[in-house]
């Protein structure tokens, strides 16, 4: 569960990029946030995870705050950041073995799911290279295998399914509907509002900072039908692509 309260955020004194953001992930839901590009999802996905401290608000993975217990809240969350290009230097099956060192994953266990989640992303065969010859999609898929390999009980992706070839992305998919189906919490940024359509329990959508909507996609259909608006909502977002 991830409970964002009252998120106020400015980069520029004066200009709001999250103006007081108010958000509630349930357990067992796969949440898909959505906007076009500039509108606040990236840098609500960086306070929740820590990266960048909320000018006001406070957020809770399990109950635990991200600001003041950031060790104890980010062992509660595995996080795919929008551009996977960190480690270059080490080769794919040492990036592996150091999240599984820091995650204190014993070596048995390791292996076998090194083992099972690269084949299932068909990366195995580029455990031996460097990660800086790998493309934008093999660095996005080892770095969701490493966070799948500590199976956290939150999974937080920002765009995840951007880069994925189409049997990965698919694959992915599975994997987030399983895990909720478990009763874990899945959150993802997307600006493509049909994968939300087909794979969200609830959306949110953000633009400008501010949060416009919060539901399922069928309420999300009925409030903005006939009104014209979600049309032009809906142009703002796919107009990104
Ligand atoms: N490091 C930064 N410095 C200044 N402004 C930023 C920075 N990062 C993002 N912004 C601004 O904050 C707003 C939200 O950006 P972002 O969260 O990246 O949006 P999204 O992920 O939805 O595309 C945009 O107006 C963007 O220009
Ligand atoms: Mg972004």
């Amino acid at each position: 569960m991830i409970q964002i309260n009252n998120i106020t955020k400015s980069y520029v004194k004066g200009k709001k990029s999250i103006d007081n953001l108010n958000l509630e992930i349930r357990d067992g839901e796969i949440f898909g946030f959505l906007g076009p590009n500039g509108a606040g999802k990236t840098t609500t996905i960086k306070m929740i995870t820590g990266i960048l401290n909320p000018d006001e608000g406070d957020i809770l993975i399990d109950n635990v705050s991200i600001q003041k217990n950031p060790l104890e809240a980010k062992k509660k969350f595995g996080f795919v950041p929008d551009s996977p290009d960190m480690f270059l230097r080490l080769k794919g099956i040492e990036y592996l073995n150091f999240l599984a060192d820091i995650y204190e994953i014993p070596s048995d266990i390791r292996k076998q799911r090194i083992e099972e989640l690269t084949k299932k992303f068909e990366i195995q065969d580029a455990l031996q290279s460097q990660i800086q010859t790998y493309s934008h999609g093999m660095r996005q898929k080892i770095v969701i295998v490493g966070v799948l390999l500590n199976n956290p009980k939150n999974w937080i992706l920002d765009e995840p399914m951007t880069g994925l070839d189409p049997k990965s992305s698919f694959d992915l998919k599975e994997m987030m509907r399983k895990h909720s189906r478990e009763g874990n919490t899945v959150f993802f940024s997307t600006h493509v509002l049909e994968v939300a359509e087909k794979l969200c329990d609830r959306i949110g959508i953000i633009n400008k900072g501010k949060l416009v909507f919060v539901g399922t996609y069928e309420e999300m259909k009925e409030k903005f039908e006939g009104k014209g608006t979600l049309e032009e909502l809906f142009l703002e977002i796919t107009d990104e692509l």
